[in-house]
């Protein structure tokens, strides 16, 4: 038993205003779907369908009452699909490393777009309590030694990677956010304009390096 199923059907648009509901039948006669009991959906949710006209069903939840309406069918429509991941969630991580590996060797070839303009002129504005900008340490004291740290060029090849430090992984946003902090600024939300162009500009500036991504790195 477990977990598998078979796809059987597709529920689509709402029909009309009384919650009924568009459905595209997998079965080799499109109306045997209703003589196959409960039907779960991706939630696991059942549901046993009746048609009401070819193609136009009307679905029973598991406490036998069928969809209230058109909003609620078009909320059933909604459920199918999965919410958007959270941008530094594990998931999001997880995926991110994975779709850099199909690119692990080759070159970062990053077009010099707005956002990479946008991004350089944020990389070289002073910033913070110590009002430093980071070009002043990525590109004036590169090499040099910050505290422990060597301070590197600030180029992106590797992202997401797992940091010893963190032990686990991390982005490119986590990156930054340490360094934003370090000369007490206020860190961009993860989600902003900000962030997007610097992302994007350290990304240009890392053109030529391989993708070595996911990095592990102390
Ligand atoms: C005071 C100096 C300083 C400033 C200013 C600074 N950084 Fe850094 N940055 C460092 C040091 C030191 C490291 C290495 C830290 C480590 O290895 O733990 C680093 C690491 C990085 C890395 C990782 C590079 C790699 O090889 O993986 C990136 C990317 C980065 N910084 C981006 C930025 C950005 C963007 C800013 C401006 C918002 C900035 N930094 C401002 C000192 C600085």
């Amino acid at each position: 038993m477990g977990d598998r199923r078979i796809l059987m059907g597709v529920v689509g648009r709402p029909h009309g205003v009384r919650g009924l509901v568009r459905v595209h039948s997998y079965t080799a006669d499109p109306a045997d779907l209703a003589g196959y009991g409960p039907l779960l959906d991706d939630a696991g949710r059942a549901w046993t369908l009746a048609w009401r006209a070819s193609g136009v069903a009307e679905l029973r939840g598991a406490d036998g009452q069928a969809l209230d309406g058109r909003a609620a069918a078009e909320r059933l429509g909604r459920d199918v699909n999965a919410p958007a991941l959270p941008e530094e969630g594990e998931a999001m991580l997880s995926l991110a490393a994975l779709v850099g590996l199909q690119s692990r060797g080759l070159p970062v070839a990053a077009e010099r777009d707005s956002a990479v303009a946008a991004g350089e002129a944020l990389f070289t504005t002073r910033m913070g309590q110590l009002n430093l900008s980071c070009a002043d340490c990525h590109d004036g004291l590169a090499g040099g030694r910050l505290g422990g740290a060597r301070i590197p060029q600030g180029r992106v090849n590797a992202y997401p990677e797992y940091r010893l430090e963190w032990q686990g992984m991390g982005g490119l946003l986590r990156r930054i956010r340490n360094c934003m902090t370090g000369v007490r600024a206020e860190p961009f939300p993860a989600a902003s304009a900000e962030m997007a162009s610097l992302r994007a500009y350290l990304g240009w500036r890392s053109n030529g390096l391989l993708v070595e991504t996911p990095g592990v790195r102390p």
